[in-house]
């Protein structure tokens, strides 16, 4: 957009869960970039550890503890909030933001807290601030792609987002945690403008990322929330390409869905976590992202977009791209997405990403 950060404006922002997998990737690529964390989370000894490290400032505060949030929120203008499950945590740092005054960008993919940070659009427009929650591979490049396409098709009435990850990196170890918190809620849809339970247990569509069509299944993802406020579409579906073992998984939590519900049984779950993919793994792995729109006439406008592993680098670069708009001082007031508030090519800013339009 407009304006674009450079060092001699204010570098310095809260990464709050500076000690977690992506917190660790994000300090260091932050300071690469000429930026200025401070470090924050509940843990001192560790942030006192990674501080030295790194040679940076860091902040000791609890999330249920709002004075030590207060006074971690101090002479910042934007935190970047990297400790989930959102669920859990999100509140707590959206209420201080406020409070505070401080601009606010998380990592979410979950849509009930998408729906829950929207619902406090009017209080962040008063105090003018930004929410900004999806600021990682969920939800940046599929939103910018989705308002790429509504360029392209104003008249567009259906949306559909689809990806694929080709190579050996797994999924961040916060990821893995939020996917089973977010067993219990279950599909969601967007049809005619409102979040639906679809009724189809396990849709596939095939689909073609760039090398020939695969066979893509549907999924419950944060753009069936957010592409709705960036675009105006009323239907929207997401497909993801995923591994045999994850497909049978995710059809068979359908049925144990009830169980799930119990805290001690995702619990238990958790312990089959695997660690964070390693750097190797991380840069052998791309990311392709396809979607269409389609309108009442039928007319159609497709694009795609390829770009680096999606977990921990897509994600760092993404949200290391919005906080520097934010110093920049480009943070429009109230809830917003990432294309609303920067437009469509701003997922181009992200170092390894391109996009092609299809015929
Ligand atoms: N949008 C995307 O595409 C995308 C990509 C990657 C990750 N993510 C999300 O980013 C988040 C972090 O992922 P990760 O792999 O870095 O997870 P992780 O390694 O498990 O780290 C989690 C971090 O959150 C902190 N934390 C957890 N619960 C907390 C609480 N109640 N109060 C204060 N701090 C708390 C942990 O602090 P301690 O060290 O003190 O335990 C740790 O620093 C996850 O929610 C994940 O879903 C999103």
């Amino acid at each position: 957009m407009s304006l674009q950060w450079d060092k001699r404006m204010s570098s310095t922002f809260l990464l709050y869960g500076a000690t977690g997998y992506v917190g660790q990737v994000t300090a260091r690529l932050a300071l690469d970039y000429g930026l200025q964390p401070i470090l924050a989370g509940r843990d001192g000894i560790k942030l006192e550890h990674q501080g030295a490290e790194l040679g940076v400032d860091y902040r000791v505060a609890s999330l249920d503890d709002p004075k030590a949030l207060d006074n971690a929120l101090k002479d910042v203008s934007v935190v970047l909030h990297c400790a989930g499950p959102y669920l859990h945590t999100s509140k707590p740092m959206v209420e201080a933001c406020l409070h505070a005054g401080v601009h606010y960008l998380d990592l979410t993919g979950e849509i009930p807290v998408y729906e829950a940070i929207a619902n406090r659009d009017l209080e962040a427009r008063e105090r003018r601030i930004m929410l900004l929650p999806g600021v990682g591979f969920d939800v940046v490049p599929t939103d910018c792609l989705a308002a790429h396409l509504k360029q392209r098709l104003p008249s567009a009435t259906h949306l559909t987002l689809a990806f694929q990850t080709e190579g050996p990196a797994g999924l961040p170890p916060g990821t893995q945690r939020t996917s089973i918190e977010l067993i219990p809620y279950g599909n969601r849809v967007r049809r005619n403008g409102r979040l639906e339970i679809p009724d189809q247990v396990q849709k596939t569509r095939m689909i073609d990322f760039g090398k020939g069509s695969m066979s893509a299944v549907r999924l419950t993802w944060g753009d069936v929330y957010t592409a709705w406020y960036s675009t105006g579409i009323p239907n929207i579906e997401v497909y993801a390409v995923l591994p045999k073992a994850a497909r049978n998984l995710l059809a068979a939590f359908v049925h144990f869905r009830p169980v799930l519900k119990f805290a001690w049984v995702r619990s238990f779950l958790k312990r089959f976590i695997q660690p964070g993919p390693s750097v190797e793994s991380r840069m052998q792995t791309s990311t392709h992202v396809w979607g269409e729109v389609v309108d009442d006439q039928g007319h159609i406008a497709a694009a795609r977009l390829h770009g680096p592993e999606a977990g921990v680098i897509w994600t760092t670069r993404a949200a290391l791209a919005v906080v520097k708009q934010v110093l920049a001082g480009n943070a429009p007031p109230g809830f917003q997405t990432p294309a609303k508030a920067y437009g469509p090519d701003f997922v181009l800013e992200c170092e390894g990403v391109t996009r092609e339009d299809l015929s």
